[in-house]
Order: structure tokens, then sequence, then C-alpha cells
């Protein structure tokens, strides 16, 4: 082993998780249905019919599992937090919603894990849907009020928020594909959506600052390093619009303080004059947060095409590319790439990868399970952490998405991100090669050579 291969000391070495894919106790304690729980009873939604009513159950077992982490070497964890677990109701804050995430919080504090949590990771109450959701802007007062009970009650105890997970997610694929709750497709809501998920990140940073706690809370977008398929004129066309549609739309407006002008122009049949951004909505928008936050899994080649509707491209995945078991190319100098890009066009603060991670058809054998292409996947990308770091960048952590193999949304259980397997019919937690593997260079700072 040597040298070289050392991350700075200080560095965050953590596993993610999120509410509607682990805890399961969907009507426990109170809790009413989330956007999840109705989209998901939709015949076709997801596959196989899959919830997560019943998930890992970790509503019931995060001792276990808390334990499990701090056993494998695991000292930050990244969990979200569930809505209508906290407002099953208008009106209405539960106790016994709060009291599940005080005891959780308790827990990791007896191991020594420091939590990192998130907002909003996907799971809008239905009653909040019912009132037009995301798309429609009371939806933004809403999310401030939910962020600012979870502050007053836990900001001595959470040292860092995210706001919002993935905001491209829940409005491109959840008011415009479809593909994710509550599975509307009409691109005109989507793009409204989009700037109220940004507008209610901002509104959130600023209650924290009102709030004057001391610790730290940024926002997550998923990102991707893209290029065009070809040097056609059409398909490089196609690929800057497919930046602007998943990478700009949401980074220039945090950063820079605008949506871009190309993007725009492109979405005025869907959505005319953008009557819903209001006077200081920008502003708000572009509220400083304390750190940013990346979750990267591939790299897309773009190519011209209809397949996609609102941004006329389509994508491709060389035949001869490395793909996981979500059939997504495996390409580790894209993260590089993306950072860098991140550092010289748009931000200098510290940096968390809060995802990053492969799905892999995993098989319990013998009581192990041998996910060597998970090692080499994670061993690739955090390599390339290592090279940004070494010229200068402000990498702060990463954390592996997934601790637990869970509900993958529209795959529900046949997707297996997890670091720990979980077997869905006894619920038991087995460590795969990989736990132990990232157990050893969290607690070592040492990538193995
Ligand atoms: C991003 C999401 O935040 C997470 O919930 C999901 O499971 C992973 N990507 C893998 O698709």
């Amino acid at each position: 082993m040597t040298n070289s291969q050392s991350f700075p000391s200080g560095f965050v070495w953590g596993v993610a998780t999120s509410a509607y894919q682990i805890e399961g106790a969907h009507d426990a304690d109170g809790r009413s249905f989330s956007i999840w729980d109705s989209f998901s009873r939709k015949p076709g939604a997801v596959s196989d019919g899959d919830t997560g009513d019943r998930a890992c159950e970790h509503y019931y077992r995060y001792p276990e599992d808390v334990k499990l982490m701090a056993e494998l070497g695991i000292r930050h964890y990244r969990f979200s937090v569930s809505w209508p677990r906290i407002h099953p109701a208008e009106g209405q804050t539960s106790r016994e919603g709060l009291a599940f995430y005080r005891s959780l919080l308790d827990e990791l504090k007896r191991h020594g894990i420091e939590p990192l949590v998130t907002i909003y990771h996907w799971d809008l109450p239905q009653w909040i849907e019912d009132e037009g959701g995301w798309a429609n802007r009371r939806t933004v007062e809403r999310f401030e009020r939910f962020a600012d009970v979870l502050f007053r009650e836990f900001g001595e105890d959470v040292p860092k928020w995210i706001t919002i997970n993935e905001p491209w997610c829940a409005a491109m694929l959840g008011y415009g594909t479809g593909e994710h709750a509550p599975g509307k497709t009409d691109w005109g809501e989507a793009i409204r959506a989009s700037h109220h998920l940004l507008l209610a990140h901002g509104k959130a940073v600023q209650a924290y600052r009102r709030l004057g706690l001391k610790g730290e809370i940024g926002i997550t977008l998923n990102l991707d390093s893209n290029e065009p398929l070809t040097d056609a004129e059409e398909d490089r066309k196609a690929q800057v619009r497919h930046d602007g549609y998943l990478n700009r739309w949401f980074l220039d407006p945090i950063f820079k303080g605008g949506y871009p002008e190309d993007m725009m122009e492109w979405y005025r049949p869907w959505v005319g004059e953008f009557d819903f951004i209001e006077p200081g909505d920008l502003e708000t928008i572009r509220e400083p947060g304390d750190f940013f936050g990346i979750n990267y899994y591939n790299r897309n080649l773009v190519k011209a095409g209809e397949r996609h509707s609102l941004i006329k491209a389509e994508y491709e995945v060389p035949p001869d590319s490395e793909v996981t078991d979500m059939g997504w190319e495996v390409h580790p100098e894209s993260l590089y790439r993306l950072l860098a890009r991140l550092k010289d066009d748009y931000t200098s603060l510290p940096i968390y990868i809060t995802e990053n991670g492969a799905a892999a058809a995993d098989k319990l054998e013998e009581g192990a399970v041998r996910d060597e292409s998970r090692i080499r996947y994670v061993k690739a990308h955090l390599e390339q952490c290592l090279r940004f770091i070494r010229e200068g960048g402000r990498l702060a952590g990463y954390y592996l998405w997934s601790f637990l193999d869970n509900f993958e949304w529209a795959w529900g259980y046949g997707k297996r991100f997890g670091a720990v397997y979980v077997d869905y019919e006894t619920l038991e937690r087995t460590p795969k090669d990989s736990a132990i593997w990232y157990g050893k260079v969290a607690r070592s700072g040492v990538l193995p050579t």
C-alpha cells in the first residue's frame, strides 16, 4: 500500500438511504400515504407490483442497522425524513413521527455515527399532491413549514442538512415522463414543479439561517457528464439540450441566479411566459448553501431523436461498454470531468458526493455475497475523486448508495444497490463483500492499490 492512495484526513466516508426505500411500516403510528404509496398501487407503475409497505422494515430494525453500520466501520450516515410521518394531514404534526427520528438520531449518536439528513427524498404526502403537488406553488410554503419543524426539533443534533434530493427526478420523472410518483405526464407541470422545488430549497435555507443554527445546509442534484454520440450538428445540439435539461436548468439558478436562456426559449411552447417565476424567486433560489451535494452514476451519450418528447433526444450506450444491472454505463472518468466542470464553472463550495454506487444481480451463496463488480465500480470512482482532490478540488466526502438493498422506485426490489444484502422474505441482513471492503477503506482513509 502506498501513501499516494490516501485521502485527506477529515474526508467523510458515509453510506446513504432514504425513508420510503427502507422504512416500511407505511401505516404505523399515524403515518399517512405519500405519493409513492399511491403510485406503487397503480397497476403497472412499479415492477412486480412492489410497494414500500414493508421494505426493509428499518422503522423497526433501525437499532440492528445502526449497529451493523458501526461494526463495519462507517461513521457517517445520510438518511431522509418521511414527510407524511411528520405531517400526516393538514395542520397536524405527529409526535410519534418525530419520536422515531429522535430515536434514530440517539442510536446513531450512541454508535458515534454522524447524521446527514435529507429533508425531501420524494415522498410527498398524498394530501399535498391532492392540492396539485409540486406543480402548485402552495407546496413551497408547506415544505418550508416541514423544514422549519425539523430544524427546531433536531437542529442542535444534526450538523448537516440536504434540503431536496434530486429535484430533476422529482419534477421531470414525477410530472413529465410519469415514471415516478405521482405519475403525471405534462411537461408544463414538470417545468413548473422544477421551479417550485428549487424555490422550496431556497426558502428552507433562509428558514435555517433565520434560526441561527450552527450546522450546514445544501442541496443535492443528480448530474451527469454527457457527450454527443457523433460530431453531427444535430447530435451536438441534442447534447446541449440534454445538458440544459438535466444539469444547467438546476445549476444555473442555484449558482448564477437565472435559468439558462436557451432552455427558456426551448420550454416556451410548454410554459408560455413563465408566469410562475415571481419577483424575488431567483434571489431566493440563489441563497448560498454551505456545501453542494451531487449524486453521480453514469455518463450519457446523446443523439437527436424523438424518444424524449421534451428535448427531442435519445441515448445510447456503446456496445463495448461495461454496464451495471440498471443498464447504466460505467464511466468513472466522467465523475472527474463533472467535478472539474463544477469547480471551473459553478462553485468553490465544498462538494459532497451524496450518492454513488452500482446495482448488481447479487446472490447470497453460503452466507456471502461476492459482489466484485460493485467493489470495482466504487474503487474506480474513488480513484477519480482522488484525482480531483490532488488537483486542488474541494471534495469533502463520499456517501455510498446504498447501505441496504431497498425499494428501487419504479424497479421495485428487483434492483439491488446495497452494500448489505437484504433477504426480503426474512429481512435478514448480510454484509456483502463490498460492505466489508468499503468499511476498511472508510476506517483507514486509504484506497487499496
Ligand atoms: C438516486 C436516488 O436519490 C435514489 O433514491 C436511488 O435509489 C438511486 N439514485 C439509484 O437509482
